[in-house]
């Protein structure tokens, strides 16, 4: 199985939608793409766990996992990284539920394609998120390594016209805005027992599937753009000593000169000779 999708929903404000979301991305792509589809639920609550759980099955699998909280973040850091990375072996999108506390390390959103933070569109709660998009703008503006792609999906949406609200400030990031999450009245009574891209309720399936489309669509473009794995290593000619080094340890195999001007495969003695620094091979008297 090839690299999954990992998508992180997360959120330092409580009641924003996350677990909601969660569940039914993970209905999405399990129900609507035939994707395998894993929900890893590192909320303390579990309310995304419950839903698919308690949910007629569509084949999500789902893990709980302790959150990392003040009683000891490394160990339910390492614990959660642990379970996403088996998670990850053995499924195609993964997706996990998180509230956002500061004892945890930024870094973390690395492991992750997406970041989606769900928000309505008031004042007072993308404040907040917008406070938390400029926060974490040095993870996702990073050059040293892939960053996620961040999402701000407007989520409980019962009027567009406050669409606009997100672009009152300016952000020290990019990031992208989904379709929003309109609000459902019959979102309750569909907690734990079916799915937004299940039901008969046209508005809700409709619109939660018109987001989940966009999310898939960005995932693939994530996955375009994530470095390919190198495969076998491939010594340099022109390259440092440890490339020398290494290509003199291969040369038996393939036949690949330690040095630009030497075709025929050298001894083993010229091989590591040619691979240390002059001064090192006086200490360690190689001829
Ligand atoms: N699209 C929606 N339409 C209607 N109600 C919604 C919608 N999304 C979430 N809600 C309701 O808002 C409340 C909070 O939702 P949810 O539990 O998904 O948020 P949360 O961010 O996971 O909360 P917590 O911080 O407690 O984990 C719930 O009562 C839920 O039913
Ligand atoms: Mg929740």
């Amino acid at each position: 199985m090839g690299t999954p999708l990992k998508i992180l929903i997360t959120s330092q404000k409580g009641g924003v939608g996350k677990s909601t979301v969660s569940a039914n991305l993970a209905a999405y792509f399990a129900h609507i793409s035939a994707k395998t589809t894993t929900l890893v639920d590192l909320d303390h609550q579990g309310t995304a766990g419950k839903w698919v759980r308690n949910a007629t099955p569509i084949g999500i699998q789902c893990i709980s996992v302790a959150s990392p909280n003040n009683k000891g973040v490394g160990m339910a850091l390492l614990q959660a990284q642990q379970a996403l990375r088996s998670a990850a072996a053995s499924t195609q999108v993964l997706i996990a539920d998180l509230t956002w506390t500061d004892i945890l390390p930024a870094e973390f959103l690395f492991d992750f394609d997406l970041v989606l933070v769900p928000s309505s569109l008031s004042r007072v709660e993308l404040d907040s998120t917008l406070e938390f998009v400029n926060r974490f703008s040095f993870i996702f503006n990073s050059s040293m390594r892939t960053p996620p792609k961040l999402v701000v999906v407007p989520s409980r949406v019962v009027n567009m016209d406050t669409y606009s609200n997100v672009f009152y400030q300016s952000f020290t990031t990019a990031f992208f805005l989904s379709p929003p999450v309109r609000f459902s009245d019959k979102a309750s009574e569909f907690f734990g027992a079916e799915f937004f891209v299940k039901t008969s309720h046209a508005e809700t399936r409709d619109n939660f599937i018109e987001f989940g489309r966009s999310i898939e669509e960005l995932g693939r473009i994530q996955e375009a753009e994530r470095p390919k794995p190198k495969g076998l290593y491939q010594p340099s000619m022109t390259g440092t000593i440890l490339d020398r080094f290494r290509a003199g340890l291969n040369a038996n195999d393939r036949k690949i000169p330690v040095a630009a001007n030497d075709y025929a495969p050298p001894s083993l003695h010229d091989r590591f000779k040619a691979a240390i620094p002059s001064f090192l091979s006086r200490v360690a008297k190689v001829k």
